[in-house]
């Protein structure tokens, strides 16, 4: 089977992009590690896996337009087929939202439409909802709003504080962000309208 070429967005630590590293999905190939944050520790991880890395500075471009302008240009030539955004902290603009429509997907820590934004696992615990979570979804032009794709539920218990509940939302994230990705690469899902739905 051919391999899906996948690059994967990165800003901060990475614990996504290892978790999926580590999964060796036999249809992808991490063809590239993008971030936008020269210091991303994300960045040493994939080059401990000998996988390309990519660093552009978004505080060099004067509009998120012409930076995203300079990410197509080397995207192009490696024949990236699907963007996996994993702790990405920038918001894309329509151009490369459109240019990646239903070929890009996003990890959110949250049960979406609940608590889109930043700080989700904060906003969770002062909304004092009982449980929370984690959701991967295709990206569209709005923020954190696109098609559903996977979701995992955690608990909010009453000793929880934001850090106890982002580690149990990573470990989960750390489960379907793989499975996802598996999922799209070899062609199990279809979009209809909202839903996300598995191919028979
Ligand atoms: C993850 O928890 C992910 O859900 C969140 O950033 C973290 C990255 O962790 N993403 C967002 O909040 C996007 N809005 P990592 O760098 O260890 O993978």
């Amino acid at each position: 089977m051919k391999k899906m070429r996948v690059a994967v967005f990165v800003s901060g630590s990475g614990s996504n992009l290892q978790a999926i590293i580590d999964a060796s999905i036999p249809s992808i190939e991490i063809a590239l590690v993008f971030s936008n944050n020269p210091d991303a520790y994300a960045l040493k991880r994939a080059e401990n896996h000998g996988i390309p890395t990519l660093v552009i500075n978004h505080r060099d471009f004067k509009s998120r337009e012409e930076f995203e302008t300079e990410i197509l240009k080397h995207l192009e030539p490696l024949g990236i087929e699907l963007i996996v955004l994993a702790g990405f902290m920038r918001i894309l603009s329509p151009l490369l939202v459109r240019e990646y429509n239903n070929r890009m997907i996003n990890l959110h820590p949250a049960l979406l439409p609940s608590f889109p934004g930043i700080n989700a696992a904060r906003q969770a615990i002062e909304a004092g909802v009982k449980f929370t979570g984690c959701t991967v979804h295709f990206v569209d032009e709005g923020v954190d709003s696109g098609p559903i794709i996977l979701q995992a539920v955690v608990p909010v218990l009453d000793e929880d504080d934001e850090d106890s509940l982002l580690q149990k939302i990573h470990e989960e994230e750390h489960r379907i962000y793989p499975e996802a990705i598996r999922l799209i690469s070899e062609g199990k899902i279809r979009i209809e309208g909202r839903r996300v739905l598995r191919k028979p």
